[in-house]
């Protein structure tokens, strides 16, 4: 009994290196106000406990989505069939902009009938051979995306942005996402992280420059109404009609917008 309430609560204190029973050692030993204080230690331990439930659950899910590899980049590898129902015939020519963008372009290859170039945005980190070839033939770019992207207007008929524009402030994304805008012709899928997921790890940070930025859905829909970027609502309701299909659950938040003009 006393081992199960020690766990929560030590959770719930987030602090591996504190033991409860350490403390309570010490007061046994010196504390004259022994009775008392273990009765509000009973008091704490059982509230503890039974918040120990409800965080235990929580943070059990935080730690699955902070859990090493969740990135949006996996998430977009995983929407491919439910784009390809959303957006059929435009899913030809394919531009995909964010970290880690040769996984993505490289699936993308295996598709029939589809071809992909990439934008990494940072460093490419230790790429392996595939993904140096890409970039040899010209498919993959590293390019700064706070800058005018090195296409022209409408060279795709998809643009999918993954991570990259949590990485931004408002100041950027008013020029980079009329940007991709600009380079596709039928649309702009943009997954980004949730609040609260936590992206970088610290050995990424420098990569980044700065932590990301995880915005709240209605935060981003304010922003994209601000911006005169109008979400594409077909394609919305068919990507989530065939994700409902598989119970294919996002871990990122999905928009699909429009491309002006
Ligand atoms: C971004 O653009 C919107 C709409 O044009 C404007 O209201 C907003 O002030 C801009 N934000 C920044 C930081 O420049």
């Amino acid at each position: 009994m006393s081992r199960r309430t020690v766990n929560p609560s030590r959770r719930l204190a987030d602090n591996g290196s504190l033991p409860f029973s350490g403390t309570l050692h010490q007061k046994s030993r010196t504390s004259p106000l022994l009775p008392i204080g273990l009765l509000a230690l009973g008091a704490f331990l059982l509230i503890a406990y039974s918040y120990g439930g409800l965080g235990g659950f929580g943070s059990a899910r935080d730690v699955s989505h902070a859990g090493g590899d969740v990135s949006c980049m996996t998430e977009v590898i995983q929407a491919i069939p439910f784009l390809k129902k959303a957006y059929g015939d435009s899913m030809r020519k394919i531009l995909h902009v964010g970290p880690e963008t040769c996984s993505v372009v490289s699936k993308l290859l295996k598709e029939e009938d589809i071809e992909a170039w990439g934008v990494e945005p940072y460093d490419l980190e230790d790429p392996d051979s595939s993904c140096k070839s890409l970039v040899r033939k010209g498919i993959v770019r590293v390019a700064d995306i706070k800058f005018p992207l090195p296409y022209r207007p409408n060279s795709f008929s998809l643009v999918l942005v993954s991570d990259a524009l949590d990485y931004l402030s408002p100041k950027y994304l008013n020029k980079t996402l009329p940007d991709l805008a600009r380079v596709s012709s039928d649309g702009l899928v943009i997954f980004a992280g949730y609040p609260g997921q936590q992206r970088a790890k610290v050995s990424e940070l420098s990569r980044f420059g700065k932590p990301a930025k995880l915005r709240s859905s209605s935060w981003w829909i304010r922003y994209f109404v601000q911006t005169n970027l109008e979400e594409n609502e077909g394609a919305m309701k068919k990507f989530e009609q065939a994700a409902n299909k598989r119970s294919y659950k996002p871990s990122c938040q999905v928009f699909h917008l429009s491309s002006s003009q």
